[in-house]
Formats: structure tokens, C-alpha cells, sequence
């Protein structure tokens, strides 16, 4: 049987929790507006699927102040930490174990689904995408932010061609893992293969002109002490080699005048009433 969640480990990680707090405030600034153009306001319901920590989760409840939020994740001890550290949201906001491959959830429950940095970490990211539909009310929205590693950009030149690294780990991890590390880029056609309405594609810019050096650099830090090592498992690149990669992307954020960017697919789509 395909194992549904390879990242498990990584994802389970003391790096992941500094990531996930990095990327929110990294692209939140970015992807909040985003929200106002679904025209949703009330007493929403909205699930945050693969909710991690629940570093959007709250921020969700925030920007929809009369919502319900329910972030959902099957790692017991992210749902602890994000119970813990978001506990002044509830009752409005609430955590709970359940797998986005199967959600314990009538059709049409929720007014707006959001799933960000999930998809492109587990397989069958289709079936997912079609559960996320299937619970969203006809006339809501589903709101995905698709990871594509082919859409981060470093300055040339040096010993180290970090297009090489880009250019081979993401495939090679993906064959590796069952996964599409590139998904970003195929996500559009996915939901439009689910009949979603008004799709769109969005990109949120994290670069060292819109977002602090110190938070972007926090989140290579972050990919560095937690995917290293399976990086050498799966690739050619060894635990060595793929830590100077990461250093030298670093370096090049954390350098004043140079130029580095990630761009963060943000798909969206309506459910057809
Ligand atoms: C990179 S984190 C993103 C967390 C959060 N969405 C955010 O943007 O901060 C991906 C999360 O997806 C969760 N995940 C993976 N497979 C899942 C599944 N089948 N059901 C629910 N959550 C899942 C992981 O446990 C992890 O917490």
C-alpha cells in the first residue's frame, strides 16, 4: 500500500514547527487579501485541513471574526502545541485529529476550505482535492497554497549552481516518494478536472525585497535541519553536499543586496452550486 504520508518524519519535526511559524509570517501579509475577493462574511463555517501547528488557523478566525475554524492534522503533537498555543481563539477556533483523505464530515459543510503546504508532501494529492470538494457547500471555496519547487530563484555564479540543486532534489524526492514536488503548476488543471468555478492562480512573493531576510532565511534553516537528511537518501546529493546547497541559499538571503525569491502558488476555486 502506498504510504500516504512519506514526510511524515519531517513533517513531525522541531524544524517543521519553526517553519510553519516563519512561512505565516512570511506569506500571511500577502495571502490575506486574497481572501476578501470569495465575498464571505457571517457565521462561516471553515476547515483548515492539514492545519499543522495552527499558525493560520487562528489567523483564519481573525480575518472572519463571527467564523468557526476547525484545523484538522493526524500529528497528535502539532494538534497539542497549536490547542496550546491558540487557546484565547476558542471556542471559535478548534483542533482536531481526522485525515484529509477521509474526513468524518457530511457533504457541503463548510463555507470555505483551505489546505496550504500539504499537497505537495503526500500522495494522491488528487483524492485529497476531491475530499476537500466534497465537504465544501455548493456556491464555498477552496483555497489551496501548492508548494512548486521549480519557483525558487538565487543569484548565479560561485562554485555552487544552486539550479542544479532545484533542479534535480524536488524530482528525484518526488519519484523517490510518490509525491509532485512541482504540483504548484499542475493544481489549476486538478480542480478544474473537479468542475471548480472561477479559478484562479495567485502567486504570494516571498523575496528579500517583500519579506524580512531574517523570516525567509529561517525557513531555508528550517528545509536544511529537517529535509537534509532524506534529501541524501533519495538523491544523489550527499547529507554534506546538500547542506552547502542550503548554506550558500542562505547566505544569499541573509546578504544584504542580494537578490533571492520563492513564489507560493495560491489556487482557488468555487464549488458550483
Ligand atoms: C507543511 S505543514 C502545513 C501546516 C499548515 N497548513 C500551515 O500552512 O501552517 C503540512 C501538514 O499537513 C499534515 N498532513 C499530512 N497528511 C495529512 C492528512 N492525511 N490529513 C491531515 N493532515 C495531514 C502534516 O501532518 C502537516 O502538519
Amino acid at each position: 500500500m502506498t504510504d500516504l504520508n512519506p514526510q511524515l518524519q519531517q513533517m513531525a519535526d522541531e524544524s517543521m514547527v519553526r517553519n510553519l511559524d516563519a512561512q505565516a509570517r512570511a506569506i500571511w501579509p500577502q495571502e490575506r487579501p486574497l481572501f476578501d475577493r470569495y465575498g464571505l462574511s457571517g457565521p462561516l463555517r471553515v476547515l483548515d485541513a492539514g492545519c499543522g501547528t495552527g499558525e493560520i488557523t487562528w489567523r483564519l478566525a481573525e480575518r472572519f471574526s463571527e467564523a468557526t475554524v476547525l484545523g484538522v492534522d493526524i500529528i497528535d503533537h502539532h494538534l497539542e502545541l497549536a490547542r496550546a498555543r491558540h487557546a484565547a481563539w476558542t471556542p471559535r477556533v478548534s483542533f482536531e485529529h481526522q485525515s484529509i483523505f477521509e474526513l468524518p464530515t457530511p457533504d457541503g459543510t463548510y463555507d470555505l476550505t483551505v489546505c496550504r503546504h500539504v499537497i505537495q508532501s503526500i500522495p494522491h494529492a488528487d483524492r485529497v482535492l476531491a475530499e476537500l470538494k466534497r465537504v465544501t457547500k455548493p456556491g464555498g471555496w477552496l483555497h489551496v497554497i501548492a508548494e512548486d519547487y521549480g519557483q525558487l530563484h538565487f543569484p548565479l555564479g560561485g562554485e555552487l549552481d544552486v539550479r542544479d540543486f532545484w533542479h534535480e532534489v524536488p524530482a528525484r524526492f518526488g519519484a523517490a516518494t510518490g509525491t509532485d514536488l512541482f504540483i504548484g503548476r499542475h493544481v489549476a488543471g486538478l480542480v478544474e478536472q473537479l468542475g471548480l468555478a472561477d479559478i484562479r492562480l495567485d502567486y504570494v512573493v516571498v523575496d528579500t525585497l517583500r519579506v524580512e531576510r531574517d523570516t525567509f532565511a529561517t525557513i531555508l534553516e528550517a528545509w536544511r535541519d529537517g529535509y537534509v537528511a532524506p534529501i541524501a537518501e533519495h538523491t544523489r546529493f550527499t547529507a554534506e553536499q546538500a547542506t552547502a546547497y542550503f548554506e550558500r541559499m542562505i547566505a544569499d538571503i541573509r546578504t544584504p543586496g542580494r537578490y533571492a525569491s520563492w513564489q507560493v502558488p495560491v489556487i482557488s476555486g468555487r464549488v458550483s452550486a
